[in-house]
């Protein structure tokens, strides 16, 4: 009898991240231990259309037609979650798969901000990672900076700014900027990811096209002051309880760890484990952990923070709940530093995704009869 668990591995998407996605699904397919389960490979198009089979992964790297893969969609009927498949048979029919969990490995828009949880939400199936609140949260650099705060974390000093409030009042903006941040600014969009649509502006004519700039991509912004700083990482895996890694550091080979030295230039560099010495290293881990609860993430979650070159403060900078999962990426290396190898770590997060379902199902959803 079959015993293992159908997981629906679901990459590419309709974010600028869709190659690193296929990047890392390529890892957490290798890696997933094929005696416990099946992989039922879902692809993302950058269409936003749903495919499935062998060769769904090859077809979206090649960004060809499909030859073993089909059209799918994702049933949302809880009483029987799985895919309808296109039956490439029958002309018009389509076939019904189950599937018993989820492993999206999806970064930025439609994967890691919340809308694609609720839609496993609507269809009742366990999922890897946060759930809808922490997943929208994670994604809004602005919210995710209240919520630090309320958990009393240090974040880098920021104005919210809206596009109407810049439309109206460009001059006053300008003013505020120059008294409350100074320069060089960060202006970044509030939803995005990659470094996408982010800048460093080192007077107020460069800001002002850095904020154009930033409006192309959202319509509220972040403007930061700059940190002069060390960019140190630390994953956390868990749900309630929760353990964070080693820290690791990043090296940039630019100005900053712009879209170029994440992807396209190999000279930006990664130090796995960084040698901090016990008092940051333990700084960093417990930041990390209740930067994890503030936003109530689950799973599993990569935190971001400034290590402040002249005086060793750390600061958080951002929380990401779906990071970068290739056998090379940061957070998965740093969980390889602190003793726990990738297929351990894949194994232990489709546990944990389990195991939230299953304590969510205990719960009411109305009172008793
Ligand atoms: N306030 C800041 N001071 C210094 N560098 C920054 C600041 N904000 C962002 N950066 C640089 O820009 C990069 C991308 O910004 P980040 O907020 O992490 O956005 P993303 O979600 O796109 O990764 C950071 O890794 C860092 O190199
Ligand atoms: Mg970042």
């Amino acid at each position: 009898m079959n015993q293992r668990k159908r997981v629906a591995v679901i990459f590419g998407g309709r974010s600028g991240e869709h190659i690193v996605s296929l990047r890392s699904a390529s890892s957490i397919m290798e890696a997933i231990d094929q005696e416990k389960y099946e992989i039922v490979p879902v692809g993302i198009n950058r269409d936003g259309s749903w495919l499935t089979g062998p060769d769904a992964w090859f077809s979206l790297w090649e960004n060809r037609r499909p030859e073993k893969a089909s059209t799918a969609v994702m049933v949302t009927d809880p009483t029987r979650p799985g895919l309808l498949i296109k039956s490439s048979e029958k002309a018009n029919g389509w076939v019904f798969e189950t599937i018993d969990l989820v492993f999206p490995v999806l970064h930025g828009t439609c994967g890691e901000d919340g809308t694609i949880q609720g839609l496993f939400e609507m269809a009742g199936l366990p999922y890897v990672g946060s759930g809808v609140l922490a997943s929208s949260t994670g994604m809004d650099k602005a919210v995710m900076k209240v919520l630090f705060k309320e958990a009393g974390l240090p974040v880098v000093p920021h104005l919210v700014l809206y596009r109407e409030q810049w439309l109206s009042h460009q001059g006053m903006w300008l003013d505020q900027v120059q008294e409350e941040i100074g320069y060089p600014a960060f202006v970044k969009p509030a939803n995005l990811g990659s470094s996408v649509g982010i800048s460093k502006a080192y007077d107020s004519q460069a800001l002002i096209a850095a904020v154009e700039e930033a409006l192309l991509y959202d319509h509220k912004l972040l403007i930061e002051q700059h940190v002069e700083g060390r960019e140190i990482e630390c994953g956390v895996i868990g749900n309630r309880e929760v353990t964070a890694s080693r820290p690791g550091e990043v090296i940039p080979c630019n100005d900053f760890y712009d879209y170029r030295a994440k992807y396209l230039d190999d000279r930006s560099g990664l130090v796995v484990p960084v040698e901090l010495g016990s008092d940051l290293e333990n700084k960093i881990k417990e930041y990390s952990v209740r930067a994890f609860q503030a936003i109530e993430a689950a799973g599993l979650a990569r935190v971001d923070f400034f290590l402040n070159r002249s005086d060793q403060s750390v600061i958080v900078n951002e929380i990401n709940t779906l990071p970068g999962f290739t056998n090379i990426s940061m957070y998965p290396k740093m969980f390889a530093a602190s003793g726990l190898k990738y297929s351990a770590l894949v194994d232990r997060l489709l546990e944990l995704a389990v195991e939230r379902h299953q304590y969510r199902q205990s719960l009411l959803s109305a009172p008793p009869e």
